[in-house]
């Protein structure tokens, strides 16, 4: 158990909380250990009918700690990259998982919601994944499941400029169930979960494994994470990741094609 990630069972609701504020609840290798724990209490635990994935603070989450990408892109990171299990688990994940997004939803906090089975997003919910903007590439099988969902030329979009999609816009596309106030959020999410649990769980678990491809998945995150280290030690992402540090855009103009 780590304090940034709580996790609780309740009526066969099982909740993981992300809970680093002063961060925007960036994600830490530790804390990607602890998700990818739940996911397999999730899938282990016959108590657990339902997973629901929620925040803590104004921020769903910022993405991945960009000094962990950092650190890996000099050899520093960790040996064990618990991300890689955590998005495994989500493409193996066996019970229905509802994710509830309040404000920003950054790189693997939007990717993460296309492996959810139920999104609801706060009005003021934004989704980004400024992978490119970072000099990398994106993960989470997301190359494959965003076009899949919303179609090429507005995933390419997404990917490319990085821009946030707006919470109602995410919806029109398809990338989450519906809004809702930011103050009903939470009780919302619980209703929904507490719903999909009454069900039948055996009905529910055959009915997702039929939904999805999860071999396809797995081989999608295999191909993403090869091109992903090797960007990560690109000098594109070198700029990316000191101008961060430094609270400055980056400049990659004078940077050739690597
Ligand atoms: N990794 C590490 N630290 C992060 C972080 C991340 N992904 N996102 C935010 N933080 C830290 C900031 O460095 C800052 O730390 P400090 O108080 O020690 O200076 C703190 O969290 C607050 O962030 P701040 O940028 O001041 O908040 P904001 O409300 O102005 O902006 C974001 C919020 C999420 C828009 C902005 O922080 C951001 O763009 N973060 C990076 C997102 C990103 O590129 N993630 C990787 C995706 S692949």
């Amino acid at each position: 158990m780590i304090p940034e990630i709580h996790v609780a069972l309740s009526s066969g609701v099982l909740t993981a909380t992300i809970s680093r504020s002063d961060k925007k609840n960036a994600l830490t290798n530790d804390m990607y250990g602890a998700l990818a724990d739940a996911i397999a209490r999730a899938n282990d635990d016959d108590e657990v009918r339902v997973l629901l994935i929620q925040a803590d603070g104004d921020t769903f989450t910022s993405g991945n700690d960009v000094s962990e990408f950092a650190a890996q892109a000099t050899g520093n990171g960790p040996k064990e990259r618990n991300v890689v299990r955590f998005l495994q688990g989500l493409a193996n994940a066996t019970v229905p998982i509802i994710a509830a997004v309040q404000g920003k939803a950054v790189g693997v906090g939007t990717t993460m919601l296309l492996h959810c089975d139920y999104v609801l997003l706060s009005d003021e919910a934004q989704l980004i994944t400024p992978f490119v903007n970072l000099a990398l590439v994106p993960e989470a099988a997301s190359s494959y499941l965003l076009p899949l969902r919303i179609g090429h030329a507005k995933a390419f979009e997404m990917f490319a400029l990085g821009d946030a999609v707006p919470a109602d816009v995410a919806v029109a596309w398809g990338i989450a169930n519906k809004t809702t106030s930011a103050a009903d959020l939470r009780a919302e999410a619980h209703r929904i979960a507490g719903k999909i649990a009454a069900k039948p769980i055996g009905s529910l678990t055959a009915m997702k494994r039929l939904m999805r491809d999860a071999e396809k998945l797995v081989a999608q995150m295999d191909c993403e994470s090869a091109t992903f280290v090797e960007r990560l030690a690109s000098a594109e992402a070198k700029e990316a990741f000191m101008a961060f540090a430094q609270k400055r855009q980056p400049d990659f103009t004078k940077l050739a094609r690597q």
